[in-house]
């Protein structure tokens, strides 16, 4: 018996990284899992490795920047798995993003970023939430960063923007019995940060922290199965540090 046998989880990006690990987490857990991802061929390598350990998973090419692809990846989930109870809106433009100043990005470059890194989730959750408000209520994550906090530019601000999504979010969906959190990663170890940040940097982030080590994925699994399930009945509008103690608020 699994904590989310008979339950449907959306988990987007997952087709690598901590999405990844997400994902597999669910799955083994007894959720049935879409995979969310733009890479085609990264969604149905983890779908397939799901059902090849005994879980349920259906792979969906999907671009989280469109209403019509995201509206899309709703109906064959509900046509796969019967609806959806959870989402993790896990997708982000990381690996291999462009490092601009604010002054010198392109307009069309910084739409195209909050397209998919800040307005991506609220697309999702808007596709998915009349199913999960069918079902009786949910739940949804939204992958934050600590670097909400620590003003990195762009990627910096589109994950503050995430973290008030999800407080306003918390508020419009908790009647239909839909809890909205947050999971804020510090560093963790995965092909896209490696890309987005120097070595020198992470080692001193790293240097800095309580818990002196990388994160890595499935540290990140724990905490947002906590957040998903039941046990996190009372819980919404919460922006949860996973971070080694990287970051510490008041
Ligand atoms: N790795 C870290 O140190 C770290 C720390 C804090 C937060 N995060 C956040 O965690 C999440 C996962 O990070 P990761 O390190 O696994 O990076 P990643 O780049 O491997 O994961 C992002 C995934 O999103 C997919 N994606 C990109 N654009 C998409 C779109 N338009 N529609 C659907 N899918 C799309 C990518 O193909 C990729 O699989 C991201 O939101 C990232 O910002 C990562």
């Amino acid at each position: 018996m699994g904590r989310f046998d008979g339950k449907v989880g959306v988990v987007t990006g997952a087709g690598g990284g901590i999405g990844e690990a997400y994902a597999k987490g669910l799955a083994r857990e007894g959720a049935s899992v879409v995979i969310a991802e733009i890479d085609a061929a990264a969604a149905e390598r983890v779908a397939k490795e799901i059902e090849a350990a005994g879980g349920h998973a259906l792979a969906v090419e999907t671009d989280v920047s469109s209403e019509s692809s995201t509206k899309d990846m709703a109906r064959r989930a509900s046509e796969a798995f019967g609806g959806v109870d959870y989402l993790i809106n896990n997708a982000a433009i990381f690996k291999n993003m462009e490092q601009h100043e604010l002054l010198e990005v392109s307009i069309d470059y910084w739409n195209r970023f909050m397209a998919v890194n800040m307005t991506g989730p609220l697309i999702v959750t808007r596709a998915v939430a009349a199913s999960m408000k069918q079902r009786g209520g949910g739940a949804i994550i939204n992958q934050s960063s600590t670097a909400a906090w620590m003003g990195g530019g762009y990627y910096s601000i589109a994950k503050l923007a995430l973290n008030g999504l999800t407080h306003a979010l918390a508020r419009e969906l908790g009647p239909h019995g839909i809890r909205v959190n947050a999971i804020a990663p510090g560093p963790t170890g995965t092909d896209a940060l490696r890309s987005a940040a120097p070595d020198e940097v992470v080692q001193a982030l790293v240097a800095s922290m309580p818990i002196s080590r990388l994160g890595e994925p499935e540290d990140m699994v724990g905490p947002a199965l906590f957040l998903l399930s039941d046990d996190a009945r009372w819980v919404t509008g919460m922006v949860l540090n996973v971070d080694g103690g990287q970051l510490m608020r008041a």
